[in-house]
C-alpha cells in the first residue's frame, strides 16, 4: 500500500513529505559535467530517465552500457541512485537492438527524435516510416517511445510545432501501431494535455517545471533572457494553465520529467544561443511551488513519485524527501565540472526548501 502525502498543517512552514520522487526525463551529459551534474539531481531523486543525445548519440546497448557505467562510477561514495538508461531512434536501429534493450534490464525506453527538433538532433529520423521494424519491437517488448514531439518543417511556426506534430505524426502512429507505449516529453500546450487526457491509457506525459511556472513572456521581461530558451519553447499563459491543470489533477497520465538541460553560460548568452534549461539544482522546490499556487499539494506525490514507476512498469521508491514552505535562494550561478552554468531562477527566491 502506498502512504499518501503527510502535509503538516502548520500555515506558513508547512512541511510535505513525500515519497522519494524519480526524474522521468534528464539530460547529465558526459564526462567532467555529468559528475558535476549529477549531485544536483541524485539528492533529490532516486531514479532518472537519463535522455541518449550525446554526441555521437547512444544508439545501441554497448553504448547504453557503457554510458550507465561512467554515471554510476562519478556518484559520490553512499549516493543511492539509478540511471534509467534509453536508446537514440535513428532510421538504420534494428529491431533486434530493440529486442537487446528490453533484455539488457537497464534500458526503459527509446527516444524519437525528429532530426533537427533540438539540440543534438541531428541524427535523428527524418522519416518515420524508416523506423517500422523497430516501431514493431518496441511494441513487442513493451518498451515506451519517448517523445520530443515538434515538426520539424521551418515554414511551421515554432509556437505550433507541437500541436502540428501531435495530429500529423503522433496520431497516426498510435493508430498503425495498436500496442505501443507513448510518452509525450516535455509538453507545453493545452492541444497536447487534450491529446493525453483523451487518449488511451498507453500515452503518457511528463511535464517540466519551468513550462508550469513561466509563460512565453518571461523570455523577454526588461531584456532578452536566453537562460529561459528551450525547446519547445514557454508558450502563452493559457497553455500553461492547461499544463498546471493536468499535472495537479491527480491523473496517472501526468508525471515529473525536469528536462534539466546543462548548457554552458557563454553557448547561451550568445548570439546563437542554445535551447534548454538547468533546473536540477531546485527541480522539487520550484514543482512544489507550481502545485502549491494551485492549492494542489495533495496530489503533489503521485505526479512526483508514483505515476512514473506506474507507467514503466517498476516499483516505487524506498524513503522519503521532505519539502518546508520556507524561502531559500538559487546561487547567481553554478560551477560544474569545471563549467559555469546559470540555474533556472538564479539570483532569485525559491518559495520553499527541500530538507534532508
Ligand atoms: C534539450 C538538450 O539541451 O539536450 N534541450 C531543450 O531545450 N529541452 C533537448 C530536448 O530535450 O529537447
Ligand atoms: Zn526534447
Ligand atoms: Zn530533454
Amino acid at each position: 500500500m502506498v502512504r499518501h502525502a503527510k502535509i503538516s498543517i502548520m500555515k506558513n512552514n508547512s512541511i510535505l513529505t513525500i515519497r522519494r520522487p524519480d526524474d522521468w526525463h534528464l539530460h547529465l551529459r558526459d564526462g567532467e559535467l555529468m559528475a558535476g551534474v549529477l549531485a544536483d539531481t541524485a539528492k533529490q531523486f532516486a531514479r532518472a530517465i537519463i535522455m541518449p543525445n550525446l554526441k555521437p548519440p547512444v544508439t545501441l546497448v554497448s553504448q547504453a552500457e557503457a554510458y550507465r557505467a561512467r554515471i554510476l562510477k562519478a556518484l559520490p561514495d553512499g549516493v543511492d541512485f539509478q540511471p534509467l538508461m534509453t536508446l537514440y531512434l535513428t532510421e538504420a536501429t534494428a529491431p533486434d537492438e530493440i529486442l537487446r534493450a528490453k533484455h539488457s534490464g537497464f534500458i526503459h525506453g527509446v527516444k524519437l527524435y525528429p532530426a533537427g527538433a533540438t539540440t543534438h538532433s541531428d541524427a535523428g529520423v527524418r522519416d518515420l516510416s524508416q523506423c517500422d521494424g523497430a516501431l514493431r519491437a518496441l511494441e513487442e517488448t513493451g518498451l515506451p517511445l519517448l517523445v520530443h514531439a515538434e515538426v520539424t518543417n521551418p515554414e511551421v511556426d515554432i509556437f505550433d510545432r507541437e500541436a502540428v506534430f501531435l495530429e500529423e505524426i503522433l496520431r497516426p502512429t498510435l493508430d498503425r501501431y495498436p500496442t505501443l507505449k507513448v510518452v509525450v516529453e516535455h509538453i507545453t500546450t493545452k492541444q497536447a494535455v487534450e491529446f493525453v487526457s483523451k487518449g488511451e491509457d498507453r500515452v503518457a506525459a511528463t511535464l517540466t517545471a519551468h513550462h508550469l511556472l513561466y509563460n512565453r513572456n518571461a523570455i523577454f521581461q526588461g531584456g532578452i533572457r536566453p537562460h529561459l530558451y528551450c525547446l519547445p519553447v514557454l508558450k502563452r499563459e493559457a497553455h500553461r494553465q492547461a499544463l498546471l491543470q493536468a499535472a495537479t489533477s491527480g491523473s496517472v497520465r501526468y508525471f515529473l520529467g525536469t528536462d534539466s538541460a546543462p548548457h554552458a553560460r557563454h553557448t547561451k548568452e550568445n548570439a546563437c544561443g542554445c535551447a534548454g534549461c538547468y533546473t536540477a539544482y531546485s527541480a522539487l522546490e520550484l514543482y512544489v511551488e507550481a502545485f502549491d499556487s494551485v492549492n494542489a499539494l495533495a496530489h503533489f506525490e503521485g505526479f512526483a513519485s508514483l505515476h512514473g514507476p506506474a507507467f514503466y512498469g517498476l516499483p516505487v521508491n524506498e524513503g522519503h524527501v521532505r519539502l518546508q514552505r520556507t524561502p531559500s535562494e538559487v546561487p547567481a550561478h553554478l560551477v560544474r565540472g569545471g563549467i559555469e552554468f546559470i540555474p533556472l531562477r538564479a539570483g532569485e527566491a525559491l518559495a520553499w526548501s527541500l530538507l534532508d
